[in-house]
This record gives structure tokens, sequence and C-alpha cells, in this order.
């Protein structure tokens, strides 16, 4: 069973020596928390792989505690002049921060981390106990979301340990995740830049700064990139997703111990009344609320710890309504999506 470390700073440096002899430790990260493994230690990686039950067709993100480790990992010479700008810029704004960038590997960066893939993914994580860890290693750290392939993220060092405990040498508990929702993957290695993945860094963000970058479809049934598995972040409930205000009033099965999730108070308010008169004197569901003041922030902060609460309650169905399309929506949206029942039971 994982041991359990805090903060302190002897506690980090114990998780630091263990992943520098190869073992696995779990880590906060301002997203959501990571499983550690020395990303040069293809045994240590392929113990991540294990631990996960992740395809290794499905490649790593490798995270750094300072943007000058970027070129021992990522070789910027194979880019144009221009797009090392790009790079640049990017990584002024907004590292340390939930962006991870696909960029040209080095040689030397086993293909286990990259699927072999000739492309590296790089984040520098904002959360301290993350940079002081990976500072610590002296080493690249690669790391994936701290959960079981297929099903929801971890947010707390509590859902790491419920779904990975007896998989992991230590898990650093450091609170809960502030964004809640992973890094935006975007990749400058190909001719279009392009968000692979809609997390933590807005679209809005990134293009208020470098214009207007390209983003792929994830509600496609065809994956054209690693990473876009229809079947992703599933709770253990079937999960319906909805427009806006268009949860059923009329509940697909009867018996079913069914949760509602909403954006905001004023949805919940709105759809009760309605449900209230379409079914005179019958009980409503269970209503769950990702933020009361209708904030896309702190609904994506939320997300998964409502979705890890559910499944504690041993919902059968959870029915959600979609968030508004800006700002963290779309990351919301997309693990809304991907949480859907068809996911149920693949993994
Ligand atoms: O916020 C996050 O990114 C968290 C924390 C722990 O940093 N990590 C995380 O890792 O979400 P993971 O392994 O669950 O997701 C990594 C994503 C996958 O969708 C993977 O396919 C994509 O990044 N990826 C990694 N390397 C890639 C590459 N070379 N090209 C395209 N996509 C890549
Ligand atoms: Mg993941």
């Amino acid at each position: 069973m994982a041991e359990l470390l805090s903060t302190a700073p002897e506690d980090i440096e114990r998780a630091a020596r263990a992943l520098k002899e190869g073992k696995l430790v779990a880590f906060p990260t301002e997203t959501v928390y990571g499983l550690g493994a020395d990303a040069t230690n293809t045994t240590a990686l392929a113990r991540v792989f294990e631990a996960k039950r992740r395809p290794t067709f499905d490649p790593l993100i490798v995270h750094i505690a300072r943007s000058e480790e970027l070129p021992s990992v990522a070789d910027l010479s194979q880019l144009s002049a221009e797009r090392r700008t790009l790079v640049t810029r990017l990584i002024e704004q907004f590292w340390p921060g939930p962006l991870t960038l696909i960029l040209p590997k080095q040689p030397h960066v086993p293909d286990l981390a990259t699927s072999a893939l000739p492309t590296v993914a790089v984040r520098l994580p904002a959360h301290p106990v993350a940079q002081d860890l990976i500072r610590r290693t002296g080493l690249p750290v690669a790391a994936p979301s701290a959960n079981p392939f297929g099903y929801l993220s971890p947010t707390r060092a509590e859902h790491v340990k419920e779904q990975l405990g007896n998989k992991v040498d230590f898990i650093i508990d450091g609170g809960r995740s502030d964004v809640g929702v992973e890094s935006t993957v975007l990749d400058l290695s190909s001719e279009e830049v392009t968000i692979l993945r809609p997390g933590g860094l807005a679209r809005e963000r990134i293009e208020s700064l470098i214009g207007p970058v390209h983003q792929i479809d994830r509600t496609t049934k065809h994956p054209t990139a690693p990473g876009q598995l229809p079947s992703h972040y599933a709770p253990r409930a079937a999960l319906s997703l909805y427009p806006a205000g268009g949860i059923p009033l009329q509940f697909p099965a009867q018996g079913e111990r069914t949760a509602c999730l909403f954006f905001s108070d004023a949805s919940r308010a709105q759809w009760l009344a309605s449900f209230q008169s379409a079914n005179p004197g019958m009980e409503a569901p269970l209503c769950q609320v990702l933020s009361h003041s209708g904030s896309l922030i702190e609904a994506a902060a939320n997300l998964f710890d409502l979705l890890h609460q559910l499944d504690a309650l041993a919902v059968d169905r959870i029915l959600a309504e979609r968030v508004p399309d800006r700002d963290l929506g779309p990351a919301i949206n997309d693990r809304l999506y991907k949480a859907r029942g068809e996911a149920k039971g693949n993994h």
C-alpha cells in the first residue's frame, strides 16, 4: 500500500529519492494529481503503464521544474525560427501553468515516454510541491494523471489512494488541485498550431497571445491523434449529457438511483420548477451543481470531485447538462462528453 507523505521538505526529499530509485510517486499539480516516474528510466515508465493499465500507444507528459530545462527534452532546432519565437512567447506568458507543449523530442527521451513518436509533451506545472519535487530529483518526471486508464482523474490525494493505492510507492498529499481539469495540450510540432486537448488554459487566452489556433474535434469516434480515445474520464455510473437546460423531466428508467448535474444554482432552480410542475408530488432526484454562481473556473475545479462523490454514493445514472462553450467550458464539456455511459465498464 502506498505511503502517504506530507508537503514538508523532508517528505518531498524522500519522494524525490524514491523517484531517482525508479519508484512511482503520485504528487499534486494545479490541474490534477500526477503519477510520477523518472522519465529517463524505462523500467519506471513501464511500471506507470502497468499501474494505470494504460495502452503504451498513449504517450506521457514529461514535467520539468524550470523552463531552461526544456532543451534537455525537446529539440527546438528542428523548428523554424518563427515557431521557436512562438514557443518562447507561450512559455514566457503561460509557464508555469496548465499548458503542455508538443515539440520535437531529443533522441535520448525513451520511446516508452513518447510512444515512439518523434515528438514529446512537456509541461512546467505551477504547483510549488510539484516544482520542488522535480527540482530535487534533477530529472525530467513523466506523469500521466494518477487514475486507472479511462477512469475519472484525481483532484485529491484520497482519489489516488482509492484508485491506485496498491500500485504506487508514495502519495504526496497537497490538498485539492485548484484548476481541476488537465492541462491544455498544444501541438507546436506540426504545420498548424493545434489544441489536441482542451484543458486548464482557455483557447481564448492562447489566441489573445498568438492569434487563431486550430482545435481538433475530440468528440469523434475515430481517433486521429494519440489520446483521442472517445471513452475517457468515466465514472462508474452511466452518464448522459444534454444541452444546457435540456435534462429530461421524465427519467429513462425506473428504480435506478439517478443524480442530475447542473452548471449553476440558476439552471438547477429552473429545472426543478419544471420538474415539479411536470411531476406533481414526485420526489426530485439528487441535484448537484458545478458552480453555485455559474463560474466556469469554479465548475472546472469541482468537476472531477463531484463525479467522484456521485460514484461514492453508488449512483447508477448521472444526467448532466453542458456548460457554456467559452473559457474553461470546452474543457469541462469535453470531460463530460467522454464520461458518457457508453464508456462504462470499458476499462
Ligand atoms: O494536467 C495534466 O496534463 C496532467 C498533470 C499530471 O500534469 N497530466 C495528464 O497526463 O493529464 P495524461 O497522461 O493523462 O494526458 C496526457 C495527454 C494524453 O492525451 C496524450 O495522448 C497527450 O497528452 N500526449 C502526450 N504526448 C503526446 C505527443 N507526443 N503527441 C500528442 N499527444 C501527446
Ligand atoms: Mg489522463
